[in-house]
């Protein structure tokens, strides 16, 4: 059948994969020849499979050799990748996609996985999750001309445990076998019911999601695989749960051991707020914040980082401090003192800009005084006096 991929390289090593793990409820996307479907439904830990390709032809002739090869438990139908396919959960999903950079001049939907190569592999990613069961596995095959890294990425971003299961080196190519699982982080929001997940950023600790959960929208994170720090989703969670009692950081929602889902804060970081609002708002806002890190300063804790806090401080109605992953009790916290120290820093000349107006040493010094005393009016009266030299 010149229309479909008759079984390569490829698809024998996906197949022997998939003889090794298929299992339960079975569906094989783009099935082609059907190699994949047809070497499931010949395993006796095999239920049921589905098998679908977006190619006519290629169904037809799949369903031809399964008749040819006496198998009968295979329901064929025709879908793009997910389109069609019966809403029920799958133990076991398996694709042999095209991921090949698409070469113009000779299109071939069995090869070209898009422009780059990933982007029929990417679509597959984003929707997976919603059609396998909680235990279930994906296995699929691309190749060193797929861009692995960002294969890999889709992964992390779409809350995938992942595992190269085998590979073979191919002429001027290398092919790699996943397995994926959905990671322990995303059984616990399926379980709590989040929906709309997506992928917001990533910090060296944490990454960042968004997701609806109880009709809002609300933020979530997880610990960053490469990261090798230990218990920062715990110790978030535990001095969020404090710390809102005194109205500091975004309202905790949810946290179990692998992730936290927290109120998702729309607004500015503090240099970009400082470069859009007057005069007024950024004074209320520094004293604000003044006001929440003595809190914090008054119950013996060190947020950490308020010397350079660019990314911990998001300013919406509020400022709100977000990020409280290296929190820890403190004998001498330093919240005040540290935020002294940055506005000394490069943004006094921003703040300068808005008729804010003080000397680097003077703003030392109140944070000394303030060590001494306890008290932030020294503070305030420093920003106050730019206030009045620039009125
Ligand atoms: C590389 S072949 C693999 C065929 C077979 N599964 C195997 O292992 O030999 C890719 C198959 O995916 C199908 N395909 C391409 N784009 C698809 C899409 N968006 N949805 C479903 N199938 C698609 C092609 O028609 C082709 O049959």
């Amino acid at each position: 059948m010149p229309d479909t991929y008759e079984p390569q390289e490829d698809s024998f090593l996906l197949a022997e994969q998939v003889k090794k793990y298929a299992r339960g409820i079975v569906l094989d996307i783009g099935t082609g020849s059907g190699i994949q479907a047809i070497t499931a439904a010949k395993n006796p830990r095999v239920k049921k499979v589905y098998a679908s390709d977006v190619n006519p032809e290629a169904v037809k002739y799949a369903k031809g050799n399964a008749l040819r090869q006496g198998v009968k438990n295979i329901i064929f139908m025709e879908s793009d990748i997910f389109q069609n396919i019966p809403t029920i959960r799958f133990d076991t999903i398996i694709f042999n996609p095209p991921y090949l950079p698409a070469d113009v001049k000779v299109p071939d939907r069995a090869l070209d996985g898009g422009k780059k190569g990933y982007e029929v592999l990417g679509k597959f990613i984003e929707q997976v999750s919603d059609h396998l069961s909680p235990d279930g596995i994906v296995l699929f095959i691309f190749s060193s001309l797929t861009n692995k890294q960002k294969i890999d990425e889709f992964l992390v971003e779409h809350l995938f445990s992942f595992e190269e299961i085998a590979q073979e080196p191919l002429f001027m190519e290398q092919l790699f076998v996943y397995m994926l699982k959905k990671s322990p982080a995303l059984l616990d929001l399926e379980k709590k019911k989040v929906k709309e997940i997506s992928a917001f950023d990533h910090g060296k600790r944490g990454l960042i999601f968004t997701g609806k959960w109880k009709k809002k929208k609300i933020a979530m994170k997880i610990k960053n695989p490469s990261s090798t720090a230990l218990n920062r989703i715990e110790n978030e969670a535990y001095w969020l749960k404090r710390l809102n009692k005194k109205e500091i950081g975004p309202t905790l929602f949810f946290s179990t051991e692998n992730v936290i889902g927290f109120e998702f804060i729309e607004g500015l970081f503090i240099d970009d707020f400082i470069e859009y609002a007057t005069r007024k708002k950024i004074m209320n806002v520094i004293h604000s914040l003044f006001f929440q890190l003595k809190i914090l300063d008054d119950v013996g804790v060190d947020k950490e980082e308020m010397h350079h806090p660019l990314k911990h401080i998001i300013i919406g109605k509020a400022p709100i401090l977000i990020d409280f992953e290296r929190c820890h009790v403190s004998q001498s916290p330093k919240n005040v003192t540290q935020f002294c120290q940055f506005l000394s820093g490069k943004i006094r000349l921003e703040l300068a800009k808005k008729g804010i107006t003080y000397r680097t040493d003077e703003m030392r010094n109140a944070g000394k005084q303030y060590k001494k005393t306890g008290k932030i009016e020294s503070i305030f009266s420093i920003l106050n006096h730019g206030n009045i030299s620039h009125p």
